[in-house]
């Protein structure tokens, strides 16, 4: 658990994570997650990127969701945002990039495929996550499967109407989505999950320290063995056990800080 004074703080630490990853495995597999959370994180890669410091072009990456019914080029599409926040602006090679297609006329087919993709190219080194107020990691909504893998998940209303900002017309936002599962995410040798923002408190404090359920589909991280929460002091705000995590970090030895 870090917790950090300010958004752009952790994201300087999560980007450094990411960096250093590439640096010791430069065809390292990334898991990568889309949403508000890791917005800043993109541009301090691109940044590093154009100052020649980090190389992404044998680097592969994995998204962990897609909206059905819209395609690559649609603004609102996750490929779009990939495209648009990272991909274009680094050195990514596109056939590097992976993400389901919104597009495809088989949805079955298309999500046992991204999944045989994640096994032929992995394991992921590095997945990065956000999380939903009501506790998703990816698109797995409350309810999901602990062991699921990469298939279609109708979205809640409350996630719709989060989602809602980045869309037009709320009318138009998919309402059902691929996204890998529970089981897939955990497969990754290293999760980073962050989370901003007192809207994320709750859904923080039941992942990190609620019982572990399908109701809080983040809380199934409480059973990978290297995983870094890493928040803002807002997004903290209901966590009982604030202080010690706040100490423990202040007392790491210098061998395992970033
Ligand atoms: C979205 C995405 C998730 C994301 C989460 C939080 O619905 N599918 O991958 O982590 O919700 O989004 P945000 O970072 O915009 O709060």
């Amino acid at each position: 658990m870090i917790i950090k004074e300010s958004s752009e703080q952790a994201s300087e630490l999560v980007a450094h994570w990411i960096g250093k990853a590439i640096e010791q495995n430069p065809s390292a597999v990334l898991g990568l997650a889309t949403g508000k959370t890791p917005l800043r994180v993109y541009e301090k890669l691109v940044q590093r990127h154009e100052a020649g410091e980090l190389n992404f072009k044998k680097v592969k990456s994995f998204n962990l969701d897609e909206y059905v019914g819209i395609g690559p080029e649609h603004p609102n599409s996750y490929a779009h945002y990939m495209r648009s926040h990272l991909f274009a602006k680094t050195n990514f090679k596109e056939e590097n990039t992976f993400i389901p297609d919104g597009l495809t006329q088989d949805i079955v087919k298309e999500c046992r495929s991204y999944e045989k993709k994640i096994a032929k190219e992995g394991p992921i080194d590095l997945q990065l996550l956000g999380i939903g107020r009501d506790g998703h990691i990816g698109f797995n909504e409350p309810g999901s499967s602990l062991r699921s893998r990469t298939r279609l998940k109708t979205l809640t209303k409350e996630t719709r109407e989060d989602n809602a900002v980045h869309f037009s017309e709320s009318s138009r936002i998919p309402i059902h989505v691929m996204t890998m599962g529970l089981g897939t995410i955990m497969e990754a040798k290293q999760i980073i999950l962050m989370a901003f923002g007192k809207d994320k408190a709750q859904a923080v404090s039941l992942c990190v320290e609620g019982p572990v359920s399908a109701f809080v589909p983040a809380s199934i991280l409480q059973f990978h063995n290297n995983v870094k929460i890493v928040i803002d002091k807002e997004a903290s705000s209901l966590l009982k056990n604030r202080e010690y995590y706040e100490w423990v970090y202040a007392q790491k030895p210098d061998w395992q800080m970033p």
